[in-house]
């Protein structure tokens, strides 16, 4: 079933078209990958779908219904939660605090199916839970980008928005983070992940979308956008020799 019907979205600040006549389907059940260059319009889009931001044109169905005009609460009541880019967490709060709070903004029935997860799950299933009275600000950055996710978790999203949760993590933290994802998608929540870390993405995706100045250039199979020469072009580029490899 589809979950998120996006059809000629599009958002223009002053002279630049942030996020141009972009039209795709999030079906139930999926995650799907978005990627793109710096200033492709991701972050953008993200604030369209979660309400931050009104398009200048076009329409978002969620659910069947029309939340093109609802505000970002009503929206997260529904069930449609995001992540931000840059982490939200109040500093002197705790990490389960933080999470309750979360949770106190989320959504207001339960989901189809499935109840919605106690902030103690919660803080298990983001790997917080030996770190749940730490204040949020004496978390290192993995730990940060984990409470951002827990946060929206808490919201218990139908589909959960995340915006570059990996950036700036060691391969240890990917893989936890990777982890993280899976299990969260186990839960029988539908994600959209904007990463440029496109290895770690990759892991957990069989579909994705790729924003190019604000357009959509690609919406697919991953291994087919690995191919794809435009999308090559506009953000995977071409594999380098190693050095000192034959030319
Ligand atoms: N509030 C705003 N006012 C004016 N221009 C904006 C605003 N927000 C974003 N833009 C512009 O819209 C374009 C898309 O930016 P956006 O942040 O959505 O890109 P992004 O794909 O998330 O990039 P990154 O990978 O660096 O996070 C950029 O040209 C940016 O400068
Ligand atoms: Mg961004």
């Amino acid at each position: 079933m589809t979950l998120l019907t996006v059809e000629g979205l599009t958002k223009r600040f002053a002279g630049v078209m942030a996020v141009s006549n972009v039209s795709f389907d999030i079906a139930e059940g999926e995650i799907l990958g978005l990627i793109g260059p710096n200033g492709a319009g991701k972050t953008t889009l993200f604030a369209l779908l979660s309400g931050m931001i009104p398009p200048t044109s076009g329409r978002i169905v969620f659910q069947e219904t029309d939340v093109t005009r609802w505000a970002p609460h009503r929206r997260c009541h529904r069930g449609l939660v995001q992540t931000f880019q840059l982490a939200q967490a109040f500093p002197d709060l705790t990490v389960e605090q933080n999470v309750r709070v979360g949770a106190l903004f989320g959504a207001r029935r339960p989901r189809a199916g499935l109840p919605p997860l106690t902030v103690d799950e919660v803080l298990a299933v983001t790997d917080l839970a030996d770190r749940a009275s730490a204040r949020s600000n004496e978390l290192t950055l993995a730990g940060r980008k984990r409470l951002e996710v827990a946060r929206a978790l808490a919201a218990s999203p139908e589909l959960l928005l995340l915006d570059e949760v990996m950036a700036g993590l060691n391969p240890a933290e990917l893989s936890e983070i990777v982890e993280i994802i899976r299990r969260i998608h186990a839960r029988g929540i539908t994600l959209l992940v904007t990463e440029h870390v496109v290895e770690s993405l990759f892991q957990l995706i069989d579909r994705v979308l790729v924003l190019h100045h604000g357009q959509l250039l690609f919406n697919g199979d991953v291994r087919a956008a690995s191919q794809d020469p435009a999308v090559v072009e506009a953000y995977l580029g071409r594999a380098e020799p190693a050095a000192g490899a034959p030319a």
